[in-house]
């Protein structure tokens, strides 16, 4: 919808929103200086990012956040993001509304440009304030698929997110874009497919386009028409089948992700790992060292399948890994027998772990040799 949206969320039905993510105005836009592209500018993102009194502020917080509250079903949630400019204002609002605060996290960015005054500590977090309608009625929150996405500990309110790349700006420019892969994380936390989510300031509609990729319903609104454009753009894209996964793929992986290892077991060898616990890998050979693929230090889970079939998935009972030889895993009974060493991994193996989306194991580069995949290719859009 494009307009301004303390007039249009009124054409929007009561009670018919599932969560709202809302980047409002930091009202940051005052002259300011910080760097862009490796460049000293001015701090200007639009007239609409202009500071007003804080009289201003106030009531036009206060106002959106109490058009929201109605729109949200019962057990709805709202996340807004702001910094120290207007994230306070907001939490005011929040609490003089009748909201319950449940978290604010705090979203840490693994890339952020230096500060150029050199006269404060570096600016590189944005907080994000999650919030519920009501006091008393229980709110959604998918913890199971967060923790999985955190390696299988509960996720902190701590997000390590990169700002947005350039992948994710190919139909044009925003200047205060978010990245995809933090509307992800939020979208799959407080909703489920087929849900419905609202964006009241949703500038290059990266929440809508997250909402899409994981098949959720939409709703944004947004009063400047470059911005509607630049949108439906991003929307037009994702019809073409390759860019939808490409960017599907890329949102939900993050460059620091837990990663599972997929690995092959002969089946006598399996049924042994799953009594004992334990499972192992070539610590090298003439093909390449397992030891060196990228994801092996953020190892957080095991897949055992023999051939493709039977894939279980178990949490490592600890990081890391011991390097065994052949002889020690023949003595209680497994059949190492093609290298000298192993790099031996333990898991639980009463803890099997449910997931929702299996990796094809059944492709041949998945069989026989080892292989690590990110957790979220075993998680997804359900
Ligand atoms: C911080 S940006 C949101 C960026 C967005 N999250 C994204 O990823 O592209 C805020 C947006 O809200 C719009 N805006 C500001 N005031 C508005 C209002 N009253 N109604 C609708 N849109 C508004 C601005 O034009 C701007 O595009």
């Amino acid at each position: 919808m494009q307009g301004d949206c303390m007039k249009r969320l009124s054409e929007i039905a009561d009670n018919s929103i599932d969560t709202i993510f809302a980047d409002p105005p930091y009202f940051l836009s005052n002259g300011g200086i910080s760097v862009h592209s490796g460049k000293q500018v001015c701090v200007d993102k639009g007239d609409w990012d202009k500071g007003g009194t804080p009289e201003y502020i106030y009531e036009f917080n206060r106002r959106w956040l109490g058009l929201c509250r109605t729109k949200l079903r019962d057990n709805g949630t709202i996340w807004i993001s702001g910094t120290h400019h207007n994230i306070h204002v907001v939490m005011r609002c929040l609490q003089e509304l009748g909201y319950k605060v449940l978290n604010t996290i705090t979203w840490q960015k693994s890339d952020p440009p230096p500060n150029l005054s050199c006269r404060y500590f570096n600016f590189s977090t944005e907080l994000i304030i999650w919030a519920r309608k009501s006091e008393k009625k229980p709110h959604k929150f998918n913890y199971e698929k967060m923790k999985m996405l955190n390696g299988g500990q509960q996720m902190t309110d701590v997000w390590r997110i990169p700002a947005v790349s350039s992948w994710e700006k190919l139909e044009g420019k925003h200047p205060t874009q978010k990245p995809l892969r933090l509307l992800y994380r939020i979208i799959l936390a407080a909703t489920d497919e087929g849900d419905t989510v609202l964006d009241p300031f949703s500038g290059s509609g990266t929440t809508g386009i997250a909402a899409n990729l994981l098949g959720r319903k939409y709703i944004g609104i947004e009063q400047e028409s470059e911005f509607v454009q630049l949108s439906m753009r991003r929307r037009q894209a994702l019809e073409d089948e390759a860019s939808r996964k490409t960017l599907y793929d890329k949102m939900r992986t993050l460059p620091e992700e837990t990663t599972v290892l997929v690995n092959h077991m002969r089946e006598a060898d399996r049924e042994n790992a799953m009594r004992t616990g334990i499972t192992y890998v070539r610590a090298g050979d003439s093909k390449g060292s397992l030891l060196v693929k990228e994801g092996f230090e953020r190892l957080g889970y095991v897949c055992l399948h023999t051939n493709g079939d039977n894939p279980t998935l178990f949490k490592l009972a600890r990081k890391g890994f011991q390097i065994w030889t052949a002889e020690a895993l023949r003595e209680i009974g497994f059949s190492a027998e093609n290298a000298p060493y192993y790099a031996v991994l333990r898991f639980e193996p009463t803890s099997q772990v449910a997931y929702d989306q299996p990796v094809n194991l059944r492709k041949r580069q998945y069989t026989q040799v080892p292989h690590i995949q990110p957790i979220s290719d075993f998680i997804g859009l359900k």
